[in-house]
């Protein structure tokens, strides 16, 4: 039994209690084989959200399919809900999610390895008997506590509480991570899962204390040599960044943390002119997100990335990351309780 095995790690049918979470628009294949073979849960992440509904879930099983090819352990897929002016979700969003329920049970051998379904954003209660009904896991990622007991309340059945430093698509109201994690605790008796900030053994260790039952991270999976899909640019900026490199722009689907840069001044000064339809300004953005990780355009790009990156100094391979991170946070709690004097 590995170091850090819990009710998070049985449920998700993993060695260790670290989440790679989903980085879309781009491509985490290479990336969630890799922390999936190491013992964690990694996450196929969706192809973009101006998608067609059918292109983009065509892509989407195409991304589930090679996972599948890289590795025979449990992985995710995200899914970020998005909804229209009437509340209702985006055709895309709704294909996603189709897609990820059709493609585990095409295939005995997938429904074994495509375990859970990750949703952001929005909360996708009108799909909750689809999701619950295929078999798979439900996380659900929030940034409020009240967000995470309505997901409880609904049936899911692990909450991912991410702090405002996280990188991407962030939250509304800014709580960050220290503050979120013990109120979701605390309201929910569904596992918790910290995001936001995490890195290393510490974190992990960390996380564990304030009653999470293991961390989700995204910026420190960018920075690794299994990341062979992004351009090493984007890397670079990554270790490059420091404390107060980061903003929140305008993204997608509400603010977004990203490297402050040329393409975030642009991006604002647009918004500020109302240069462009909101159609327009979408395409925009996608197309600025896509320049930064494929071509390695850091500076007209939009580089999303979590304040963490401020910490992140080295390229590491998940192999060894994944393992040695359980271990160091195993270590950090043995010497911490070894150390506990009982008070007198
Ligand atoms: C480049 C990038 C892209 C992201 N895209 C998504 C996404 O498609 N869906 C989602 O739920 N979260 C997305 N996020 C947020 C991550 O899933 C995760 O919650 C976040 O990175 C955690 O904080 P950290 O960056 O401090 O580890 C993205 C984050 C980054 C850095």
């Amino acid at each position: 039994m590995s170091v850090l095995a819990n009710r998070l790690t049985e449920l998700l049918g993993v060695e260790y209690p670290i989440i790679q979470e989903g980085m879309g628009p781009y491509q985490t294949d290479q990336i969630a084989a890799a922390v999936s073979a190491a013992g964690g849960l990694g996450t196929v992440s969706m192809p973009g959200m101006t998608k067609e509904p059918e292109v983009g879930a065509r892509l989407l099983r195409e991304h589930i399919d090679n996972v599948a090819s890289l590795t025979d352990r449990p992985f995710a897929v995200n899914v970020p809900v998005g909804r229209d002016s009437t509340g209702k979700v985006l055709p895309v969003s709704e294909a996603y999610i189709q897609a990820v329920v059709d493609a585990r049970a095409s295939d005995p051998a997938l429904e074994r390895q495509l375990r859970v379904l990750t949703t952001s954003a929005g909360f996708p209660g009108e799909f909750r008997p689809l999701i619950s009904g295929s078999g798979l896991v439900h996380m659900h990622k929030v940034g409020a506590t009240a967000h995470a007991r309505k997901a409880e309340l609904a049936g899911v059945d692990v909450v991912i509480a991410s702090g405002y430093e996280m990188g991407g698509h962030t939250h509304a109201k800014p709580v960050h991570t220290f503050v979120l994690v013990p109120n979701v605790t605390e309201a929910v008796s569904v596992p918790v899962v910290l995001s936001g900030g995490a890195r290393d053994g510490r974190t992990l260790a960390a996380a564990l204390a304030l009653g999470a039952s293991g961390v989700a991270m995204g910026t420190r999976f960018i920075a690794t040599e299994d990341n062979t899909d992004w351009h090493p640019a984007y890397t670079e900026r990554i270790l490059a960044a420091g404390e107060g490199d980061d903003a929140v722009a305008p993204g997608v689907y509400g603010p977004a943390r990203v490297l402050r840069n040329a393409a975030v001044d642009r991006l604002q000064r647009m918004v500020e002119n109302d240069e462009l339809s909101p159609d327009e300004l979408t395409r925009w953005k996608d197309e600025a997100l896509i320049r930064a990780q494929s071509v390695g355009d850091v500076d007209g790009g939009l580089v999303p990335a979590g304040q963490v990156c401020s910490g992140i100094s080295e390229v590491v391979r998940i192999a060894e990351f994944v393992p040695n991170m359980a271990n160091e946070a195993a270590a950090i709690l043995r010497d911490l309780a070894g150390a506990a004097e009982p008070a007198r």
